[in-house]
Formats: structure tokens, C-alpha cells, sequence
């Protein structure tokens, strides 16, 4: 074990630099969800150089992301590996050589980052391949930055888990010190929903109430009293965020009251029951306190990315892979995370696990928050996703 490790580290090192070159091509052109055209050839134009089989191109209905198999030459299970490929409608504000070659696209999540990794894992397992026991399956994301149309769900409904086992990904995370990874078993990351409503009432002028139904008292006391779902009607050790999004009346005018009021906004949770329960609590609210107000109520709540959970069994896995790649005292348990990933999905059809290691150097000015336009990345960690990718699928199909 200690041995095929040592190994690992050392082909996925010695193949930093084609890392890092990748890295920066994928860098310099960015292309947005579902607009991975370019990226998903030169990705493919890659693994078919390596030497992958079974490579499919295109899911969704497009010619974005691209899935392919290394195949062992012992009999054995079938382990995914995960890398997400999109960039972000931004314009780069860094000053590096390798920027962003064109406007309004930028890679400020890092997905350049995990491509490039992943690519220098399948390197490595292929050069391992006589010893591995089953099949490695490299999943190339598309549009994990979409939430309406997610990549994940498209690859899984393009068939991409097929006879898979498992699925481990890794994500770089700029608040987080380089070459430290977190980790953590169970509920990880929130899942993100939507809702949007309308409460219709009855114009009139702003100096006779009584000849109008007031929208805007009804959208008032909802606001309020939807913050009571978190306070009051979970429990206290769940966690769960309601947020307003946008407010709108049908008219913006001192003396007009509006006959119509519009809100959206956000629910971000762990749980499915505790989901559950916000949304039930929500529609009872709108609906209730709307008719109380004698308004019509048109809510309409939209669940977009579950919430990512961890497999107790992989997450021990994964954790045990980390330490022998970067040292024990480079890995610790992570705190919830509210930011949402379409990773959930996999794991909703086998074990998943997904874990965060970390590329923040302030020398490095890889610092910066996610989604914002001087994102970068500190490529020295590179290798170690690259090492950390192909020590998961080896000990998996090692132990299963
Ligand atoms: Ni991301």
C-alpha cells in the first residue's frame, strides 16, 4: 500500500509541469456552462493520446463533457473519478501570463484546475494500468456553475455511472491553506432550492385602503414571518438559511397602492427532511397569511441541487488516501459548507465522496474568494490532486 503510494506521488510529480501547462491552457480559455465546446475536444484529444477507452463525447444534447474508461488488467469493481470543466461569466482581473483570453469568461472556481488534475491522474493510473484491479471512469463535467440545468445530472442520465461503484471528487479551495485537505462525513455541502410567488391583491389609491386589497401589507408579514421556519419550526441543531431574493410591486408610486407583489429568493439546507419541512412550512405560510390578508397566493418552490452527503465508508477512505499522499497533519475535518455542488447528485445514485483541498497562498495571491475575478490557484498543490485521484480509484478497487 505505503509502496503503491509512493508511486503514485512520484508519476504525478513527475508530471507536473504537463499539469500546470494544461492548467493555464484551460485557463486562458474559459468557456462557460454548457458552451464547453474547445474544452471538451482538447480534453478528449487527451485521453484519446493516453490511450482511454470507451471515450463518449457530449451529454445534454451537446458536444460538452466528455467520459471515458481506463481499463485494468486484473478483473474488478468500476470506481468514478469527478472533474468539473466550466468557467464563469467574469471578466479575469489578474495580472498573469496566462489570463483569460477572452471577455467575460474567466476560470474563478478553479474547474481548470480540477480538469487538468484529472487528466494527470489518468496518466498515472495508465501507467499503473497492468496492476489495477476493475476499471477507472473519468467523468468530465460540464456546467457544474449552471443550477437550473446541472452537468452532473446530464452525465448520470447520459449513462456516465453506469456499472460504477463509486464516485470521488475533489474541489481546490482558495480558503483553505495549500496542500491541507478537509474533509467530512455525512451532510458536507448545503443543497440550494428556489422559490418565486406572487400575491395578487386589488389596486387602488394610496388614499382610500378601503377600495383596495394592499399586496404589500401580505408580502410585509410573510417576509417576517418565514424567518420563524428557522427559528421556530426546526430543530435548533439543523442548520437552514431563508433568504429574500428580490422584491417587486406591480407599481412604484407614492400615491398608488400596487395590485401585485412579486418576491423570490433562496433556501439553503442539509437535510432532505429538514428541506422538507421549509418547504411545507413555507407554502403554509404564504397560503395562510396571504388569505388573511385577502390576497391570492401563486408560490412556487423549486428544489435545485441536493444537498451533498458524504459516504461514511468512502469519506473513511478517502481521509486515509489523504494522509498517506499529504501527510495526517495536512488533513482535518471540515465545517458544514453553505456554497451548494451538483456533485449531489452522483452520490444520490452510489457512494460518493467529495472533499476540498486547499490552494491559498497569500504569496501566491491564490487567496482571493471563489467567483471573484482575480480568483487564482496556487498550481504547486496540482499534483497532489492529480496524486490524491489515483491513490482513491487504486485503494478503492484495492479494497472492494
Ligand atoms: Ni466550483
Amino acid at each position: 500500500m505505503v509502496e503503491m503510494i509512493d508511486k503514485i506521488k512520484t508519476l504525478a510529480k513527475n508530471g507536473e509541469k504537463e499539469i500546470i501547462e494544461l492548467r493555464r491552457h484551460f485557463h486562458m480559455n474559459p468557456e462557460t456552462s454548457w458552451n464547453e465546446v474547445e474544452t471538451t475536444k482538447r480534453i478528449a484529444e487527451e485521453l484519446k493520446k493516453i490511450g482511454c477507452e470507451n471515450i463518449k463525447v457530449g451529454f445534454g444534447g451537446t458536444q460538452c463533457g466528455v467520459i471515458a474508461d481506463i481499463v485494468g488488467g486484473k478483473p474488478g469493481k468500476c470506481v468514478a473519478l469527478r472533474a468539473d470543466i466550466d468557467a464563469l461569466p467574469l471578466n479575469d482581473e489578474k495580472d498573469v501570463p496566462y489570463k483569460s483570453k477572452k471577455a467575460g469568461a474567466m476560470h474563478a472556481c478553479g474547474h481548470d484546475s480540477h480538469a487538468a488534475a484529472l487528466i494527470g491522474a489518468v496518466k498515472v493510473l495508465t501507467a499503473l494500468k497492468g496492476e489495477l484491479k476493475g476499471k477507472v471512469r473519468l467523468l468530465f463535467q460540464p456546467a457544474e456553475e449552471h443550477g437550473i440545468r446541472p452537468g452532473a445530472k446530464a452525465l448520470i442520465d447520459g449513462g456516465a455511472l453506469e456499472g460504477a461503484s463509486a464516485v470521488f471528487g475533489i474541489h481546490v479551495m482558495s480558503t483553505v491553506s495549500s496542500g491541507v485537505l478537509e474533509y467530512r462525513s455525512g451532510p458536507f455541502m448545503a443543497g440550494a432550492d428556489s422559490w418565486e410567488t406572487t400575491i395578487g391583491g386589488r389596486g387602488g389609491h394610496g388614499s382610500a385602503p378601503e377600495g383596495a386589497i394592499d399586496p404589500t401589507i401580505a408580502a410585509f408579514e410573510i417576509g417576517n414571518a418565514i424567518q420563524t421556519v428557522i427559528s421556530r419550526e426546526i430543530s435548533p441543531r439543523d442548520t437552514a438559511v431563508i433568504s429574500v431574493g428580490g422584491m417587486k410591486t406591480s407599481s412604484y408610486v407614492f400615491n398608488i397602492i400596487p395590485d401585485r407583489v412579486e418576491m423570490c429568493g433562496t433556501v439553503r439546507t442539509f437535510r432532505p427532511e429538514v428541506q422538507e419541512r421549509v418547504r411545507a412550512a413555507m407554502t403554509r405560510l404564504f397560503k395562510t397569511l396571504g388569505e388573511a390578508y385577502r390576497c391570492k397566493i401563486d408560490f412556487k418552490y423549486t428544489p435545485l441541487l441536493p444537498s451533498t452527503i458524504n459516504d461514511p465508508d468512502m469519506t473513511t477512505l478517502a481521509k486515509s488516501v489523504a494522509e498517506s499522499v499529504l501527510g495526517a497533519k495536512n488533513v482535518r475535518e471540515s465545517e458544514l459548507v453553505m456554497g451548494s455542488e451538483d456533485f449531489s447528485h452522483y452520490g444520490k445514485v452510489v457512494p460518493a465522496v467529495f472533499v476540498n483541498l486547499g490552494v491559498a497562498s497569500a504569496e501566491k495571491k491564490s487567496d482571493m474568494p471563489h467567483h471573484s475575478p482575480k480568483f487564482d490557484v496556487d498550481e504547486s498543490v496540482l499534483w497532489n490532486a492529480t496524486a490524491l485521484h489515483a491513490a482513491f480509484a487504486w485503494k478503492f478497487l484495492e479494497e472492494n
